[in-house]
């Protein structure tokens, strides 16, 4: 990516449908353990253009740790000890906005966070002094933009706004939540948002999301969310997010 991060390696928290990130060139792999515990996966190092690139698997590979159980401070702390200072988090999302359906790809601006009880700060115990971190623009903006010239580039169909409306899951919303969220101002629904991005922020990390729509909220569509439509527009928008990522590292 050529944000100022030339010597550090771009960290990539692959999601749902992206547990591993094929045109990587891979260089190696290292299990690591930090103070805040083990990562949902091993670092996968390599190279995606003229990048290199710290691969992780947020919900491990294979697929297996839910949305709330990922231990987000480990896989924060493991990317920022191997010298990412740049993250692009590569989130499945519902569509709440009537232009982000399935396989829209979203670059979101904004953040809500509805999740609770998820361990969610680094500055907790043998404290000297309280912390509070700047948290008013969660997204990187200059990521943010290279992110989106790659998307159009690619010619994915994608928005640069939205607001990201964090839940805890592992369920589903409801139509009325949904509902709600709207009201809220959230644009799209997912479940690892947070605290990914405030964990990067109180490490000084750049952090952007690259959000890929695959099904359409609870209650916005007429039918029910089903698997199979997920996975469909998995395998429909992922090669979008992929071709993002390979050109937003060409430099
Ligand atoms: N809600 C929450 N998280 C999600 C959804 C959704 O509809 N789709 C993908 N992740």
């Amino acid at each position: 990516m050529t944000i100022p991060s030339e010597t550090h390696p771009v960290g990539i928290i692959g999601g749902t449908g992206l547990t591993t990130l094929p045109g990587l060139e891979i260089i190696g792999e290292q299990l690591v353990e930090t103070s805040w515990g083990v990562p949902s996966s091993a670092l996968v190092e390599g190279r995606l253009g003229d990048q290199s690139v710290i691969f992780l698997s947020r919900h491990g590979n294979p697929h297996r740790i839910p949305p709330h159980q990922v231990n987000y401070r480990a896989n924060i702390r493991a990317l920022y000890d191997a010298g990412v200072r740049t993250v692009v988090g590569v989130n499945a999302v519902g569509g709440i906005h009537h232009d982000m359906g399935p396989a829209h790809v979203v670059i979101p601006d904004q953040l809500i966070d509805y999740t609770w009880g998820r361990p969610s700060t680094f500055f907790e115990d043998d404290l000297n002094e309280v912390t509070h971190i700047d948290f008013t623009w969660p997204y990187d903006a200059g990521a943010r933009q290279i992110l989106a010239e790659a998307a159009r580039d690619v010619g994915a169909p994608f928005s640069d706004f939205g607001v990201y409306g964090a839940t805890q899951g592992p369920r589903l919303e409801t139509a009325a939540e949904i509902r709600r969220m709207e009201r809220d101002g959230c644009d799209l629904v997912g479940m690892t948002g947070m605290p990914e991005a405030v964990l990067a922020a109180e490490l000084g990390m750049r952090y952007v999301c690259l959000g890929l729509v695959v099904n359409w909220a609870a209650g916005k569509s007429e039918h029910i969310i089903t698997m199979a439509e997920i996975e469909e527009a998995i395998e429909k928008g992922m090669s979008g997010v992929r071709g993002i990522l390979t050109v937003s590292m060409a430099g």
